[in-house]
């Protein structure tokens, strides 16, 4: 086992509670709790269910972490919290437990950003993480393309949706299709027994004028709406509705669109690496539409696991042991939750 500090995350920012153990770049426990099925019959994360369940969760999650870790609380060094960006009041629950925690144990606190968190789960899969990278972060609550220089002194949002979260418009066109919720594996299942490329969907914000204001930002709520109007059309008509087709169709617009777009940042800025996380990410053809274009460009390609890519501690957990291996002081306690956080501020 490598050294480091031994550090205790904690992740509560949307439906996952993620309580995670490393020591240094060393992963010791990644336990989590999703109230993801909670969720389901409204379609879509609702955020009073989501706090009162990261409350419910966040003992027994604490208890199995420390268990798969095979460490006493007592032996934690230091505690890292999210602390934004994400829902508030799921915030405000692992803030809340974190200090705590931190307080009753006397160890430093450290509040992280959670987006720069996504890009230092890179820092447990084994091998060090090379920068600087540009990061595509995809889930049902954030699409950020990100410029890390530094994971904790310089990290630039290159660009972002201004609508729906990549992940969300897998939801939306899931439910309009009539498939269950979460709607990204569903149409990664549908999507496979179809054909790309009979039903062509707009790619948002790709028109010559688009790409000089918005060349790193994202749009998926004209391609949800065109999804649906296609369906709409189809069903006025008669037609049976071609899941499978529609499904491919609709995941190849999202998949060029981010691939597209998080390799222009590459070539733009001259860095040959790209680095995915959020939990999108698990999507089979985003995987291999990213590892052709990035082979094509000579651009070196990081998918850490997927336990690692959705929402969870441990990433929270290697940012904060990083941040102490860089010299960082702790975070003072009069920090709070803050749902629209900067990415620039890995460090409140
Ligand atoms: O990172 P994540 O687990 O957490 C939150 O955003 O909270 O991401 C969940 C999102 C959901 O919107 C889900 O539909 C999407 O990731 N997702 C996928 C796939 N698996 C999960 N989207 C596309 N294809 C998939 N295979
Ligand atoms: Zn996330």
């Amino acid at each position: 086992m490598t050294g480091g500090p031994l550090v205790l995350g904690i992740e509560t920012s949307c439906d996952e509670t993620g309580i995670g153990i490393v020591r240094g770049t060393t992963l010791l426990a990644n336990a989590i709790a999703s109230s993801m099925g909670e969720h389901a019959r409204y379609g879509g994360v609702v955020p009073e269910v989501a706090a009162r369940a990261h409350l419910e969760a966040l003992r027994p999650t604490l208890d199995a972490a420390l268990a798969e870790a095979g460490v006493a609380l007592s032996e934690i060094e230091a505690i890292a919290v999210t602390n934004g960006p994400g829902l508030a009041g799921a915030l405000m629950v692992g803030v809340g437990a974190a200090k705590a925690l931190a307080i009753s144990l006397g160890t430093p606190l450290y509040a992280v950003n959670h987006l720069v968190g996504h890009v230092g789960a890179d820092l447990l899969d084994g091998e060090p993480l090379e920068l600087p990278t540009v990061a595509l972060l995809v889930s049902g609550g954030h699409t950020s393309l990100l410029l890390v220089r530094s994971l904790t002194d310089d990290v630039e949002l290159l660009g972002e949706t201004i609508d729906d979260a990549a992940g969300e418009a897998f939801d939306k066109v899931a439910r309009l299709l009539g498939l269950p919720y979460p709607g990204g594996p569903e149409i990664d299942r549908a999507a496979a027994g179809g054909d790309p490329t009979a039903i062509r969907f707009p790619r948002g914000l790709t028109a010559p004028k688009d790409l000089e204001r918005h060349r790193y930002d994202f749009s998926f709520s004209g391609l949800k709406t065109a999804v649906a109007r296609w369906v709409e059309a189809a069903r006025e008509r008669g037609d049976e509705v071609p899941v499978a087709d529609v499904a491919a169709g609709f995941r190849e617009a999202v998949v060029d669109v981010l691939t597209a777009k998080a390799l222009a940042a590459c070539a733009d800025l001259g860095v040959p690496r790209l680095l995915l996380g959020g939990g999108v990410i698990a999507n089979a053809r985003l995987r291999q539409v990213a590892t052709e274009r990035a082979a094509a460009a000579g651009v070196a390609l990081r998918i850490p696991p997927l336990s690692l890519c959705t929402d969870n501690g441990a990433m929270i957990a290697a940012l904060g042991a990083r941040l102490i291996e860089a010299g960082h002081a702790p975070s003072s306690f009069d920090f709070g939750a803050d749902s629209t956080l900067p990415v620039t501020t890995v460090q409140s």
